[in-house]
């Protein structure tokens, strides 16, 4: 009886592991496609298009920074509130045709973007990625 409590806790626990982990995992999708998007409309100068990606990107790292709260590593919680922060500015710059800061706000981002995959992103030898 009590190994089969304890059996069903751990495969909920592996449950919620993977769920989440795949909530990670779905973030950085849309990440690698909206920043691709961003960087094109930021070197078009395109407001609409450059405040709509950068809010579409924004929307993505409350999730990535709570998978990093829930395994305790502050510099990748630093990594996501820089980068969601950034976006939000980018979008506002955007908006009112400031360039030279979107520009700048835009380096910021990618900096996160490297910063964290330098310390959690390892690649496989099948071309994925996991955390580390
Ligand atoms: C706080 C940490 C963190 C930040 C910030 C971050 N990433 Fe990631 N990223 C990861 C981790 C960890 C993985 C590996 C996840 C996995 O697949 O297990 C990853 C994976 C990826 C992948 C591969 C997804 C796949 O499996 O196909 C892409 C693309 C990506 N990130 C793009 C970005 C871009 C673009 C940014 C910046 C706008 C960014 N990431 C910012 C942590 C981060």
């Amino acid at each position: 009886m009590l190994m089969k409590k304890l059996l069903a806790v751990s495969l909920l626990a592996a449950l919620a592991f993977a769920q989440d982990h795949a909530a990670l995992r779905q973030a950085m999708k849309t990440a690698g496609s909206s920043f691709g998007s961003l960087r094109k409309s930021v070197d078009a100068k395109d407001g609409a298009a450059t405040a709509d990606a950068a809010e579409k990107l924004a929307s993505v790292f409350p999730a990535v920074r709570a998978h990093f709260e829930e395994h305790k590593m502050q510099d990748g919680i630093d990594f996501a509130s820089t980068a969601e922060k950034s976006l939000k500015a980018l979008a506002e710059a955007a908006k009112a045709g400031d360039w030279d800061k979107a520009s700048a706000e835009l380096k910021t981002i990618g900096g996160t973007c490297q910063g964290c995959h330098a310390a959690h992103r390892e690649k496989l030898p099948d071309g994925t990625y996991k955390m580390k």
